[in-house]
């Protein structure tokens, strides 16, 4: 299905966003045809230039960024709606720039005044593109709106962002971006689980240990110092990412693949989450290191950061989902910058063989059942299995069961903004944040700030190439488990 003809318009076109991720993904669905027929792009910023310079910077970044082989011909019809207007947003004249490009293209492209509009503009700038956006609103055919990160600092600023949209909005016109939902291995995790019939009976508190989430960044914040300052893993990362891929491995099967039916059961789970007490979160933040050879400075030193700053770039902790499903059983997570890896992986540790009759002979080789997803990179499920080393007597080793993507599919895996803004053409909204989603998952970050403010961390206490602080290994063996082995 292609979506019905329309005009995106992206508020803070200048940024790296739209030259790393959007531009390349609306280049990989126009490679595809999976772009409407009639379609139009409008760069909208501070930055004075004209369509001509933006057109060619984007190609540019097409050039660098996208995973397909550059095509004039897919390129020019790209282009051929491309506009930019430059417009400081509280500035009426620049609205209504804006407004007659679109009238243009809707008379020259035949974009039939249907509207997407992508907001990746800096919390500042917000509420003004909001209310714009709104007041104009009576004049187009449908309009959505697509909502970057971060939404919101806390419960109370994310709620005030809730109720401005809602002034404007209806929820199914706004989408908010999570994009690790656009992930292929994301949302594979509700295909492994709810399309094969033998994981469902035994994902649960009986057989299940405990799980294991982990998103490692080699990555330091990459001159992002005037947002990670006030925002540290926690609003960074285990906000939004990391409560998402816990809410989709703890969910209960949905009835069917719609927005509200996923979404309602997501909600679920992040209601029942107990709120840790202090024990059960650490954070930290790293000091100077070596990451995959190379040497990188700590987060104090990097331009921008406060030499004293108290900024976590690494967090983790024991989270309970307090249902029937999961009662007692741990989830661990973790985040972090400059860690040994990149590398997001999902770990179901099940319960030990109750009764192993090779014990005595086995070595090491009787480790609990370890059903792996991984998000990235190396995308692909493992199952952790014991076997039986050939040769004489038994001992058992552990191997693995792989499906890899790159083996069983032939076909690249899409970036997630592909399958995002795509969705937001359709107007299907199963792989957004809703409203009630997002407030919970705040919740749970303002009961671990509050916590914070009455201690002091001594940071910084990780080296970067490392897997975190000692204090995180702590809260782990503590319960006799460790982190998965890498
Ligand atoms: C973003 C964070 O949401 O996700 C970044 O703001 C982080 O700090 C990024 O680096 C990670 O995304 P990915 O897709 O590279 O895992």
């Amino acid at each position: 299905r292609r979506p019905e003809p329309c005009a995106l318009v992206i508020f803070g076109a200048s940024g790296d966003l739209t030259k790393r991720k959007l531009l390349p993904a609306l280049y990989a669905l126009a490679y595809r045809k999976l772009l409407p027929d009639r379609f139009a792009v409008v760069g909208v910023a501070r930055t004075p230039q004209s369509s001509k310079a933006f057109t060619a910077a984007m190609k540019k970044a097409v050039k660098e960024f996208a995973r397909d082989p550059f095509r004039q011909d897919v390129w020019d019809q790209l282009a051929a709606g491309m506009r930019y207007v430059s417009t400081d947003f509280s500035d009426d004249a620049g609205e209504d720039t804006v407004g007659r490009v679109l009238e243009e293209l809707d008379a020259e492209r035949g974009t039939g005044g249907n509207r997407l509009y992508y907001l990746a503009v800096p919390p500042q700038a917000f509420e003004t593109v909001v209310q714009e956006i709104g007041e104009r609103r009576a004049r187009e055919v449908w309009v959505r709106l697509i909502v970057e990160k971060p939404f919101g600092h806390d419960l109370a600023s994310a709620r005030k962002l809730n109720e401005l949209l809602h002034h404007w909005f209806g929820e199914d016109e706004i989408f908010r971006i999570d994009h690790y939902l656009g992930k292929e291995t994301v949302q594979n995790m509700l295909a492994l689980r709810f399309a094969n019939g033998i994981f469902e009976p035994i994902w649960n508190r009986q057989f299940i240990d405990h799980v294991q989430i982990t998103v490692a960044e080699s990555i330091g914040i990459e001159g992002r110092a005037g947002f990670y300052e006030s925002a540290g893993a926690i609003r960074d990362i285990f906000q939004n990412h990391l409560l998402q891929l816990l809410a989709l491995t703890a969910m209960e099967p949905p009835i069917d693949f719609n927005a509200d039916s996923v979404r309602n059961e997501k909600v679920k789970v992040l209601k029942s989450m107990h709120t840790p007490g202090p024990k059960s979160v650490v954070r930290g933040q790293y000091g100077a290191g070596f990451v995959e050879g190379v040497e990188v400075p700590a987060y104090r030193e990097e331009p921008g950061v406060a030499p004293d700053s108290l900024t976590e770039t690494y967090i983790a902790a024991k989270l309970y989902v307090d249902n029937w499903r999961w009662a007692d059983t741990p989830f661990y997570v973790r985040a972090g910058k400059r860690l040994a890896r990149r590398e997001t992986t999902i770990a179901i540790q099940f319960q030990r063989a109750p009764h192993p009759p090779f014990e005595a002979i086995a070595g090491d080789g009787l480790r609990p059942n370890v059903l792996l997803i991984y998000v990235q990179p190396d995308e692909g499920v493992s199952l952790a299995i014991g076997a039986k080393v050939p040769g004489a007597g038994m001992t058992i080793r552990t191997v693995h069961m792989d499906f890899l993507y790159g083996g069983a599919f032939r076909t690249g895996l899409p970036e997630a903004y592909e399958r995002l803004i795509l969705d937001a053409m359709l107007g299907d909204a199963t792989l957004f944040t809703r409203e009630d989603e997002v407030e919970e998952q705040w919740k749970l970050v303002d009961a671990i700030v509050g916590g914070w403010q009455r201690e002091r961390p001594s940071f910084p206490d990780y080296e970067s190439g490392t897997w975190g602080p000692k204090s995180a290994d702590d809260l782990i063996h503590r319960d006799g488990r460790s982190w998965r082995r890498h």
